[in-house]
């Protein structure tokens, strides 16, 4: 017997805990969670494991979880509790984990430092930015250069405040400056206003634009082993507008790549990925161990770059990959632990799949009012269909009623011989989820369709015939810019 303990309780970490529960090695599953999913709290009581409901991002909580349970090892899934260093603190206490250290970890944490270490180690696909320790330092740089850039809290900040800002035409350059300074006000007095754990502040980066993927990875510091290529759908609304959420549904391909990023374009990113796993070790002495994952964009300046890095699998794009995993998650796990994940070969089942997420009306915005409403879900209707449930934002009450958290609802897979396949099959589930009050929900019927897929095939031409030129021209990694009365520079990177 296995004893598992999981800290987290999202849907992603729903697809983590049916993973390890499919295991051959009778898996006994514990969970850590803020609100009983009652998906992972299924899963605890079916192998005869338990749930403390508490804290699951102070290591203190995790820890004294894990001893009362004896558990073999911990898996921690949301990116937090590996930032307040959960997986350090276990380490004193001899309990094996699945995530990284803070050290390693800080490649999420810290989008300032996981710039610095690709320019240090000359690591493809190397943005240009600045780090700003203060608001008037930002604002001055803001002044002094028009330029079109991405303005982001210097830390992880659950995903919100980023603002992408194109400043090309110079008749609206002052309106653009103004933004640019209102936004960077407001990541030091709102995004950034809880985090004390680096000095950092604001992060200002080139804007650069292409399509984007998540490159997710198991790696035990010294093997990376990828899964397939994911796109995950980040507006609220369909055919990318609204705000942007943790993520509205995600596609991925047959094998692993999608099908706007060739084989090449995949390699170059598994790269990039690697020597950041190099780099880490080299630059904080630590072995990553766990979870890597790039959120990845194919440039015209680089080819395939790192937008972000991710210290966990990304949420829904966990729920893309795990159920068509055909490894045995323990064998995998315990692989990582021994550091011997070169051993293990990887296989998934050879289909295209979809996710979407369905989340309450109020969401991601007004998240007060998307809390406490009672979720009804068909999940038997859901499985007739031939797709799965995974509960995301969700508590389940003694009484067995399911409520709202605030968050996205569920997210429903689904599996086909195409991407538009598997949406179909998606989009004939989602009737089978409501709130019982009658508070509205939404969701995207647009992700996986032949119309969307076919706008991410003609972005990546474009993008793809442009970075092919710039390489035969010697240009990658180089930007060139035209400045009033000095003419043309080309700034090499
Ligand atoms: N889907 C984006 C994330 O996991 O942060």
């Amino acid at each position: 017997m296995v004893k598992v303990l999981l800290v987290g309780e999202a849907a992603r970490e729903h697809a983590i805990a049916e993973a390890i529960c499919r295991s051959n090695y009778d898996p006994k599953l514990y969970a850590v969670m803020r609100l009983r999913n009652p998906g992972i709290d299924s899963l605890c009581k079916v192998t005869g494991g338990e749930v403390a409901l508490g804290n699951s991002q102070d290591p203190k909580f995790v820890v004294e979880t894990a001893k009362k349970f004896h558990v073999d090892f911990v898996f921690v899934g949301p990116e937090e509790p590996l930032f307040r260093g959960t997986a350090d603190e276990l380490e004193k206490e001899g309990i094996p984990c699945i995530g990284a250290k803070r050290g390693p970890a800080e490649l999420e944490m810290s989008k300032a430092f996981m710039r610095r270490l690709m320019w240090k180690y000359r690591i493809p696909g190397r943005l240009r930015f600045k780090a700003f320790k203060n608001v008037e330092d930002a604002i001055a740089y803001i002044h002094e250069y028009a330029e079109s850039v991405a303005l982001k809290p210097a830390r992880q900040a659950g995903g919100k405040g980023v603002k992408v800002i194109a400043d090309l035409q110079a008749y609206l350059t002052s309106e653009k400056t103004h933004v640019k300074r209102e936004h960077a006000k407001a990541i030091h007095e709102k995004y950034m206003k809880d985090y004390r754990d680096i000095d950092d502040r604001i992060l200002i980066e080139e804007r650069v634009e292409g399509p984007e993927y998540t490159l997710q990875a198991f790696t035990d510091g010294r093997t990376v082993k990828p899964l397939p290529l994911v796109q995950d759908n980040k507006n609220a609304f369909e055919m990318d507008i609204g705000p942007e959420t943790g993520g509205m549904g995600s596609i991925a391909g047959k094998g692993m790549f999608l099908p706007f990023i060739t084989e090449e374009e995949y390699r170059k990113s598994v790269e990039i990925v690697k020597n950041c796993v190099r780099a880490v070790e080299k630059e904080t002495g630590e072995k990553y161990k766990g979870i890597v994952s790039g959120q990845m964009m194919c440039t015209a300046s680089w080819g395939p770059t790192i937008i972000e890095f991710y210290s966990r699998l990304g949420d829904p794009e966990a729920v893309n990959v795990l159920p068509i995993l055909k490894t045995d998650m323990i064998e995998i796990c315990e692989a990582i632990i021994d550091e011997k994940l070169n051993k293990i070969k990887l296989k998934f089942e050879n289909v295209a799949t979809v996710v979407k997420c369905v989340a309450p009306k109020g969401y991601p915005e007004e998240r007060n009012l998307a809390k406490g409403h009672p979720l009804h879900v068909d999940v038997d209707m859901v499985k007739k269909l031939g797709c799965k449930v995974y509960f995301a934002s969700t508590d389940l009450q003694p009484d067995g009623k399911i409520i709202s958290g605030g968050s996205r609802l569920v997210e429903i897979f689904g599996k086909g011989k195409t991407i538009p396949e598997a949406s179909r099959k998606v989009e004939a589930c989602i009737p089978y989820v409501w709130l019982e009050d009658g508070w509205g929900v939404f969701h995207r019927s647009d992700i996986g369709s032949e119309q969307l897929l076919e706008k991410r095939i003609e972005q990546a031409n474009l993008i793809r015939a442009v970075y092919k030129y710039r390489a035969r021209k010697g240009l990658i990694g180089k930007t060139i810019e035209w400045i009033p009365k000095k003419g043309k520079i080309i700034i090499e990177t």
